[in-house]
């Protein structure tokens, strides 16, 4: 196979380094990519989001599979643009329809989607300029801290949490007034929950899933978890709250009813989920979903996954994801 990863990243150099190890690619392609990911395949110089020219590639070289790294191809809609286009349309792409990245894409529409389909998630309201009283009043339901996320992607920096009313409600109207442009034009606030995290990383056709090894990341920038938020510093693999019993409750009150209701709402969806839960008096919560894996965890979940990587992908894409194993190696990873 010749395969073209999207992305930039440590997410995407790991990712790389999993694929090259498939007897099954003869060529792997980086698009861009960065340093680590020339020692295991070829960067081509396009951007991620360069869908016309990303095309134009995949026909030039015969590529067979196209998987996506990052977000924003995927909220800006490459899998529709590659079904859309007869020349591109029998390449596999690895990553959900434009509808099913809403679920990164608008924090607004993942809190609908769980409210539709009874995922655990913490209560909210979503308020644009126009029901801005409604939003003031909700803050006063809550209690400190104060949650607000806005609706679009800001490159992980969207959310605010606040730690008195006061600062709640002067943050509330400066996002609404275009803190962060469009992105927040619709706000979701949210109660806080108070408890640990982990991310869940599942691959899914559509139909049937795969639970890869979960992982956590330091957020916190300074050395002994101090300091500024990040979008992760490094990781660790396995997580020891993580265990069966937690894992069953993610199953059946998380990844199952949010695959079946992609389904019911039908939405393509054959890529990766990214839960990130949060542990509340010991059952699973949905702090955000992400429809990538994650960076800086693929670092670490790839290193325990002993399967061929590329085999799970074919499944992924053509809808036999039952038929093909994932092992998993139980030796913890830190990265
Ligand atoms: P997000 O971009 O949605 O992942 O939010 C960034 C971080 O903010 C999360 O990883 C959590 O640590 C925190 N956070 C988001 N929503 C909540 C919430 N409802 N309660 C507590 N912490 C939250
Ligand atoms: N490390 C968190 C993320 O990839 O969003």
């Amino acid at each position: 196979m010749k395969i073209l990863l999207l992305g930039s990243g440590g997410r995407e150099h790991a990712l790389a380094w999993k694929i090259a190890q498939s007897p099954k690619v003869e060529k792997l392609y980086i698009a861009p990519g960065n340093a680590g990911t020339t020692a295991v395949g070829e960067n081509v110089n396009i951007k991620a989001t360069d869908f016309d020219a990303i095309g134009a590639f995949a026909v030039k070289e015969n590529i067979n599979m196209v998987v996506v790294g990052p977000e924003d191809p995927l909220v800006q809609g490459i899998y529709d643009y590659f079904q859309n286009h007869p020349e591109l349309k029998h390449i596999a792409v690895i990553g959900p329809s434009a509808k099913g990245a809403q679920l990164e894409g608008s924090k607004e529409f993942a809190k609908g989607f769980m409210m539709r389909h009874h995922i655990p998630t913490a209560r909210y309201k979503s308020i644009t300029a126009n029901n801005l009283e409604e939003g003031l009043s909700f803050l006063e339901t809550l209690e400190a801290p104060y949650v607000l996320k806005a609706d679009g992607l800001c490159a992980g920096k969207g959310v605010l949490i606040l730690p008195t009313l006061d600062e709640a409600k002067k943050e509330l109207k400066e996002m609404l007034g275009g803190m962060f442009g469009s992105a927040s034009a619709t706000v979701v606030i949210e109660e806080f929950l108070s408890g640990i995290e982990c991310s869940v990383f599942v691959l899914t056709d559509g139909e049937n899933y795969k639970v890869l090894p979960v992982a956590k990341d330091y957020k916190r920038i300074g050395e002994g978890d101090k300091g500024l938020n990040t979008g992760g510093m490094g990781s660790v693999t396995p997580v020891p709250f993580a265990d069966e019993e937690f894992m069953e409750k993610v199953r059946t009150r998380i990844i199952e009813p949010t695959i079946n209701g992609l389904k019911e709402e039908n939405i393509t969806y054959k890529g990766f989920i990214f839960l990130g839960l949060i542990r509340v008096k010991g059952e699973p919560m949905v702090i955000e979903y992400n429809v990538r894996m994650g960076d800086p965890e693929t670092e670490s979940v790839m290193l325990r996954i002993q399967s061929d990587f590329v085999e799970l992908l074919e499944g992924t894409a053509t809808g036999n994801l039952n038929e093909k194993e994932l092992v998993m190696d139980h030796a913890p990873q830190v990265v």
